[in-house]
């Protein structure tokens, strides 16, 4: 990892390598899609199994330099796109092994001062992953208070969204807010004092700021819906997750959509015959980090790993995923 980048401060430390590595077992060969890129960790290490084919997708335009240089190393065997992971039939036109996604951002963007994604930056409030027209500024100078409620409490699940957005909006007729540090200031002055709280005060509503301009949340549903379907009967879809909004997205669809699928009682028989399903029996079991991941790698504390195995039923939309989460589909298609 260390020697495809540049320095440590801007490369990223695999989270859970080798729990991914067992459940994806690369060492039988297969093609895979790594989603989210990153610093190539993920990629690099399926790459190590000869028999592999590995496609990486990633919408952040600084990892690109990373990929060429895996690309010249495994030309046959590795291709890069800079591209959102919602666009993946656009990308691959054929049935694949394995698919995965570790979401978020990378230390390679949370390190960049430049990229306004750490509470500690004194730069540009922007908090682009890549390939988004919007920046964090536009969105805290723009929308009103209600709409920059919504978002902060409904993308953050921050209790004090209303006092927050109250006090961005007074900050604002000021002058307009343009720098990381000049939130942070708004967000602690909202906040009330809560010394025994070990998370930073600015956290969630940085979260809700982050989702919003990437997209975050219908990235994802489009993204995992996008995959099953281009994923082979046994295949193996694996997704990485930081936060309960996604934890909760990604749970709901393995397990709805699954052979073993919440009945109407549970006196009746689970329907293993259902040729709807588009997962196998979904065992509903999170792995998370080992303790001594989390002293080395102290943002894999938060992740959460689900896997689930396509059955061999006809890829049908499941229009009913995205019409659970509606409310956040339509916060995040508000116009700014
Ligand atoms: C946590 S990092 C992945 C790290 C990677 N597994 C590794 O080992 O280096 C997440 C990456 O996913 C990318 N990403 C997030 N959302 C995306 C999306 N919707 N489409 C494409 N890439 C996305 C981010 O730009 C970031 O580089």
């Amino acid at each position: 990892m260390k020697s495809q980048t540049p320095s440590l401060e801007f490369s990223h430390f695999p989270v859970m390598l080798s729990e991914v590595i067992k459940v994806l077992t690369p060492s039988r060969g297969g093609f895979f899609v790594d989603c989210t890129f990153g610093g190539g960790g993920y990629s690099s290490e399926f790459l190590k199994f000869s028999k592999t084919k590995v496609v990486g997708i990633d919408r952040d335009p600084s990892v690109i330099l990373i990929a060429r240089k895996i690309e010249k190393k495994f030309e046959k065997r590795f291709k890069f796109y800079q591209s959102k992971f919602s666009q993946i039939d656009q990308i691959i036109n054929h049935k694949v092994d394995t698919i995965v996604f570790d979401l978020g951002i990378s230390s390679i963007q949370l390190n960049n001062m430049n990229r306004g994604f750490s509470f500690k930056s004194n730069k540009k409030l922007d908090m682009t992953m890549g390939l988004s027209d919007l920046s964090a500024e536009k969105v805290v100078n723009s929308l009103n208070e209600n709409q920059l409620k919504l978002i902060i409490k409904i993308l953050g699940e921050e209790k004090d969204a209303s006092r927050i957005a109250r006090n961005i909006v007074k900050a604002r007729l000021e002058k307009r807010i343009t720098r990381v540090d000049e939130l942070v200031k708004i967000i602690e002055k909202s906040k009330k004092r809560n010394f025994s709280s070990k998370i930073n005060p600015s956290t969630k509503t940085f979260q809700a700021l982050r989702i919003f301009v990437n997209k975050e949340v219908s990235e994802l549903i489009y993204g995992i819906i996008q995959a099953t379907k281009i994923l082979k009967p046994g295949g193996k879809i694996l997704v990485v997750s930081f936060h309960s909004i996604e934890d909760k997205i990604v749970k709901y669809f393995f397990t709805n959509f699954s052979k073993n699928k919440s009945r109407p009682s549970r006196y009746l028989p689970e329907d293993s015959n259902d040729n709807t399903a588009l997962f196998e029996k979904y065992a509903n079991k999170i792995i998370k980090p080992t303790k001594s991941e989390i002293e080395k790698n102290h943002p894999s504390r938060s992740a959460k790993l689900r896997h689930a195995t396509r059955s061999q039923n006809q890829f049908i939309y499941p229009s009913n995923f995205i019409k659970k989460f509606t409310k956040y589909l339509n916060l995040e298609a508000i116009n700014v």
